[in-house]
């Protein structure tokens, strides 16, 4: 069961952008997700045991649209609990509408994460979860506003000096979301337990696919270690168009050599985020592997671990099963 490897496995919460969650606060403090299911504890890294209410605080924000400026979307309206915190469709909407820039990515295992977003705009997940709240385009509520809307709320405003013992600032909510945010695991998959032994976790195909992972098809040199990413950044031609890489983290760093280069997402959970890529432009894990065999998008900038695979069908196709089963 791929829910029961979920650290939030009980949340059957269905979103649709613009609904408008309503969690009761004193229902939250569940502790789910303190450990770091197996498989993930050699990433260490993982975060010590959370102060219960900085961790309800941030899940019934999570949720609730207090954080927009119209009081429409809320994290979760984009990173959707029932999608792997990721969202079905290649671009969310934000306030009023609007469409956001980049395919909204999944959160499990950000807790591991060294750089956050597809260009690495954050270096810390506190940063990070503060930015889409001041983004006019996904919740628009400026940052000097953030605190008072929130000490003025009848249930956050004590919520917030409960958890913290002063009224709500913008570092506290910043705090409380990333307490929440960094516990949304997955892990324990059935290539976890057939690494440890139990080798009638995967079947032929699947392990067939991981040699390959692990082979010929290079998907280790980038999507590497127990989390399955380098936290690096790659140019893989995702999106160009006529051979025109996109800036990608060149917007951040202004380095001529960081054109076209993305953030590597985890490959865990995949069969619960489809589409895949910063455009959301591949549907399937198949049209992925497919993109992999003809070597990525041909740019100038093309990283050099990439290049045309030689690869049958029914290789292709394991692959996808050992994708898939980093997810069951
Ligand atoms: C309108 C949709 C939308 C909303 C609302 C939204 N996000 Fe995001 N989120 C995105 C998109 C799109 C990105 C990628 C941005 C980029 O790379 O340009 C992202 C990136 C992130 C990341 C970085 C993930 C990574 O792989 O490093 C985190 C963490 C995150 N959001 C948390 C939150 C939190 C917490 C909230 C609520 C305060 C929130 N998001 C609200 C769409 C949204
Ligand atoms: C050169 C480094 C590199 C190699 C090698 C590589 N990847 Fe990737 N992978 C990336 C980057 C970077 C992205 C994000 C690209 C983007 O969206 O611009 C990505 C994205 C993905 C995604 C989408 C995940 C999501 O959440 O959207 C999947 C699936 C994937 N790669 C699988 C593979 C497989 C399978 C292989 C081996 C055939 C492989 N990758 C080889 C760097 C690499």
């Amino acid at each position: 069961m791929l829910a029961a490897r979920l650290g939030l496995a009980s949340w059957t919460i269905a979103l649709a952008a613009g609904e408008t969650p309503r969690l009761p606060i004193d229902t939250l403090a569940a502790d789910f997700g303190l450990v770091a299911p197996p498989g993930l504890h050699a990433a260490g890294a993982a975060p010590g045991t959370p102060d219960s209410a900085r961790l309800a605080l941030g899940r019934a924000l999570f949720f609730d649209p207090v954080l927009s400026g119209d009081r429409t979307i809320a994290c979760a309206s984009c990173h959707r609990p029932d999608h792997g915190f990721a969202d079905p469709v290649p671009y969310s909407l934000g306030v009023r509408g609007q469409t956001a820039l980049r395919h909204t990515p999944s959160l499990l295992n950000r807790g591991l994460g060294e750089y956050f977003s597809w260009t690495g705009q954050a270096m810390t997940l506190r940063e990070q979860v503060l930015l889409p709240i001041h983004n006019q385009i996904e919740m628009d509520l400026g940052f000097e506003e953030i605190a008072p809307r929130l000490r003025g709320d009848p249930r956050f405003g004590p919520a917030f000096e409960a958890a913290f013992g002063r009224p709500a600032t913008i570092t506290d909510t910043g705090d409380a979301l990333a307490t929440f945010v960094e516990r949304i695991w997955i892990g324990d998959s059935a290539v976890d337990r057939f690494q440890s032994g139990d080798f009638d976790a995967l079947n032929e195909s699947e392990r067939a696919g991981l040699w390959l992972y692990e082979s010929k098809a290079g998907c280790w040199r980038c999507h590497a270690g127990r989390n399955y990413t380098d936290e690096d950044f790659h140019a893989t031609g995702v999106g160009a168009r006529e051979g025109r890489a996109l800036p990608g983290r060149f917007e951040i760093t202004g380095e001529d050599s960081d054109r076209g280069r993305f953030k590597t997402p985890t490959l865990r959970g995949l069969a619960l985020t489809a589409p895949y890529m910063h455009d959301g432009g591949l549907a399937t894990l198949e049209d992925v592997v497919a993109f992999y065999r003809r070597g990525g998008n041909p740019i100038a900038e093309r990283d050099e671990r990439l290049a045309p695979l030689e690869m049958t069908d029914a290789e292709a196709l394991n692959l996808a099963a050992f994708l898939r089963a980093l997810s069951r």
